[in-house]
């Protein structure tokens, strides 16, 4: 399967994607955890990637482009993957399209998860995500069996430093002028699932097994 997973920060993709990826044995394609890991690592990609990531804009398509297109075309992507956090731009989702075509491979389906702004805020701040295996908690709702440690690995938890309120903030606003507008250009062709994101991480899992089956 080849799906895309869209929706604002913290409304979930990252705790669903991690699932399907382990049940189906696909790929999790997480754009922020590659730019996370070329930050921690230096690399140019790292260099050029921080200022934008601190200050919670996106990194230019056209690296992002090329980062996604020598992903997908890694020998694991060859059943299937989940992009989760790209595309964010329509560019970003034309240039997918197109190089899709170009192996005959398209989009299946594309997965958008919807959550009220004042429960993004809450989960974002809320949330410690593990240095070593990427696993995500949540102070409140989803906390790990020891405080600062992976329930999964017994990794270190740590707080993203764009979980800031302020970042939060500017993370949002670019959401919704760069981001949101893609919705509807899955919906056009047919492609776009919407899910509420308000239920639990369970119920949720269930409702996107049901839609992978029927779109395979
Ligand atoms: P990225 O890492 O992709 O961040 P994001 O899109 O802002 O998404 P998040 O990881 O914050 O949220 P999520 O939806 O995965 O939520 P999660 O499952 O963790 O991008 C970071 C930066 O990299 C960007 O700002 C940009 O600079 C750059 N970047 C990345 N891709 C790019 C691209 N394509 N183009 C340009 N720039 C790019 O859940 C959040 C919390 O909620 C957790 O604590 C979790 O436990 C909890 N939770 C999850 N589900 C539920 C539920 N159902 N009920 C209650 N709590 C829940």
């Amino acid at each position: 399967m080849r799906i895309v997973f869209l929706g604002a920060p913290g409304a979930g993709k990252g705790t669903q994607a991690r699932l399907i990826a382990e049940k189906h044995h696909i790929p999790q394609i997480s754009t922020g955890d590659i730019l996370r890991a070329a930050v921690r690592e230096g690399t140019p990609l790292g260099v050029e990637a921080k200022g934008y990531m601190d200050r919670g804009e996106l990194v230019p398509d056209a690296l992002m482009v090329d980062l996604i297109r020598d992903r997908i075309g890694c020998d694991d992507c060859l059943k299937g993957y989940i992009l989760d956090g790209f595309p964010r731009t329509l560019e970003q989702a034309r240039a997918l399209d197109a190089m899709l075509a170009e192996v005959g491979s398209p989009l299946q389906v594309a997965i958008d998860f919807s959550v009220p702004t004042e429960e993004l805020v809450r989960r974002l701040s809320g949330r410690r995500v593990c240095r070593a295996c990427g696993a995500s908690f949540h102070l409140v709702s989803a906390p790990p069996s020891k405080e600062g440690v992976c329930d999964h690995c017994g990794g270190e938890l740590y707080q993203r430093p764009d979980d800031n309120v302020e970042t939060v903030s500017k993370r949002l606003d670019v959401y919704h002028a760069q981001t949101a507008p893609i919705t509807a250009y899955y919906r056009e062709k047919g492609l776009l699932y919407p899910v509420d994101g308000m239920r639990g991480i369970d119920e949720i899992q269930a409702d996107l097994e049901q839609v992978l089956l029927s779109r395979k």
